[in-house]
């Protein structure tokens, strides 16, 4: 049989990656797959870049368009990332009638919807593993592997560059630029970075997890994110003193009244195992009402980490081709026509614990203001440390940094009990928040 023929439209990272182990492992993928599966085509902006991998086979052009109207080519896998393009290239490749795998969380978080339903009117398929966690197979894990399950919550570490960040300031005492620079280099991080660092790219790949996990639209705008520029190495030790890491969560939630998507820097006990996830490695822990909890672990970005999983696409597709496209595995897990609109929850409904640190006046009874503010709330105090001022000026001579360890509370009653405690004089500037998760139940 003739190898089914896939045209790459980038050639990157992952593109690169893709084509290497593509062929690498030819023989493997061609058993698995029960057809060879060759890449014919392939566009990128510059013919005389230097890459990453052999492209001598490969029928070159700076016209993406020319490889997705190309009538020899069966699979298009959109590898340039961005939004606009690429969304015009992928609609492109569905009307013409071609299946495709993308890497893009940006695209399938906006334009998921639409592009699904483009993709069932025409019979193909959008396989996005790529998009979520590197290599880590957690679409299929979750689409798939917990199907029989009600997935009660899952929150992971999804954003490669932003790990690695954290776990370099902590253990190496880094600083914040350079180790995003060292991200880039490595071909870890966005075309735009702060993509990574202010947790745009992990709140897109949330959307893409809670609408699998809870057979709910894609709605990434709903997302509450916040991003790890906030963190400081006194934070990270902070942390560490009472018995926590700082990690940058993707947390989603069904509760009583709605779904909770958000996401944010996080202290979880160290003795958890996804605390313990370093540099680049993703984790995400699912709770499933059968299964208890489960957890995933893998290279979170990098070439062949991903082609790693843009390959498992392909192999899918191809494996698929003759198949009633009427029973084939729904891209949101659950039937099209079967999503609900449950309501997506406001910040201040969420009920988490939190570490605040303030900077106060180093004189009596400020202490008592605060606690009596938080007791006022209903908001129970875990832990508490006050951190002598550092003799270097006149000014922080008298300025103490009190860290507070809270219980659970709702956002909406801390959020007022923030605002009261800036308001005591002897509190010097904003309150600093981070959120607590114990991810035991
Ligand atoms: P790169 O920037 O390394 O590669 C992008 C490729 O697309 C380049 O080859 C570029 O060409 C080509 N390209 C971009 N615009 C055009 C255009 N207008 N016409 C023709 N070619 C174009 O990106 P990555 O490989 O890192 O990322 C690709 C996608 O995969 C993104 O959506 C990203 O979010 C996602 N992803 C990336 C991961 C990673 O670890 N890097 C991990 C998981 C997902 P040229 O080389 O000539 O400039
Ligand atoms: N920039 C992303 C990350 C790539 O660092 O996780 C993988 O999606």
């Amino acid at each position: 049989m003739e190898p089914v023929k896939v045209g790459l439209l980038g050639l990157g990272t992952v593109g690169g990656g893709t084509v290497n182990v593509l062929s690498r492992n030819a023989q493997e993928i061609t058993r698995r797959a029960g057809r060879g599966i060759q890449v014919s085509h392939a566009a990128a902006r510059d013919l005389n870049k230097v890459r990453i991998c052999n492209t001598e086979a490969i029928q070159l052009s700076t016209s993406l368009q020319s490889v997705v109207d190309n009538p020899d080519v069966q699979i298009v896998v959109e590898l340039i990332g961005g939004e606009k393009l690429a969304r015009e290239m992928v609609m492109r490749a569905i009307a013409n009638g071609k299946h495709v795998v993308t890497a893009n969380k940006a695209l399938i978080a906006n334009y998921g919807n639409e592009i699904f339903a483009a993709a069932q009117n025409k019979g193909v398929m959008v396989a996005f593993e790529a998009a979520v966690a590197g290599g880590i197979p957690i679409i299929k894990a979750v689409r798939e592997g917990l199907a029989g399950n009600r997935i009660e919550w899952l929150a992971g570490i999804i954003n490669g560059t932003g790990n690695y960040i954290l776990t370099e300031m902590r253990d190496k005492g880094s600083h914040f630029n350079d180790v995003l620079a060292e991200a880039q280099r490595l071909g870890y991080a966005e075309s735009d970075p702060s993509f990574d660092v202010d947790g745009i790219d992990a709140a897109h790949k949330l959307a893409i997890l809670a609408a699998i996990a809870f057979g709910i639209p894609l709605q990434f705008k709903k997302v509450y994110t916040e991003g790890i520029t906030n963190i400081s190495q006194q934070d990270v030790e902070y942390a560490e003193q009472l018995g926590y890491r700082i990690k940058h969560l993707g947390i989603a939630q069904r509760t009583g009244t709605g779904v909770e998507m958000r996401v944010h820097p996080t202290l979880i006990p160290e003795r958890r195992l996804i605390a313990n996830v370093d540099g680049v490695m993703n984790a995400v822990l699912v709770k499933g009402d059968a299964v208890g909890p489960t957890l995933y672990y893998g290279a979170g970005a990098g070439a062949e980490a991903t082609a790693s999983a843009v390959v498992a696409d392909i192999v899918d597709v191809v494996r698929t081709l003759t198949s009633d496209p009427e029973n084939r595995v729904p891209h949101l897990a659950f039937q099209a026509d079967a999503l609900s609109d449950v309501a997506i929850l406001s910040m201040d409904q969420v009920k988490t614990a939190y570490y605040l640190k303030l900077q106060a006046e180093d004189k009596p009874g400020v202490l008592a203001d605060v606690t009596r503010i938080l007791a006022e709330r209903g908001i129970s105090i875990e832990a508490i440390i006050q951190k002598e001022p550092k003799k270097t000026s006149p000014e922080q001579d008298r300025t103490a940094t009190i860290i507070i360890l809270t219980h659970r509370v709702i956002e909406g009653s801390m959020n007022q009990a923030i605002t009261q405690i800036e308001a005591l004089d002897a509190i010097k500037g904003a309150a600093m928040r981070i959120r607590v998760e114990h991810l035991s139940k």
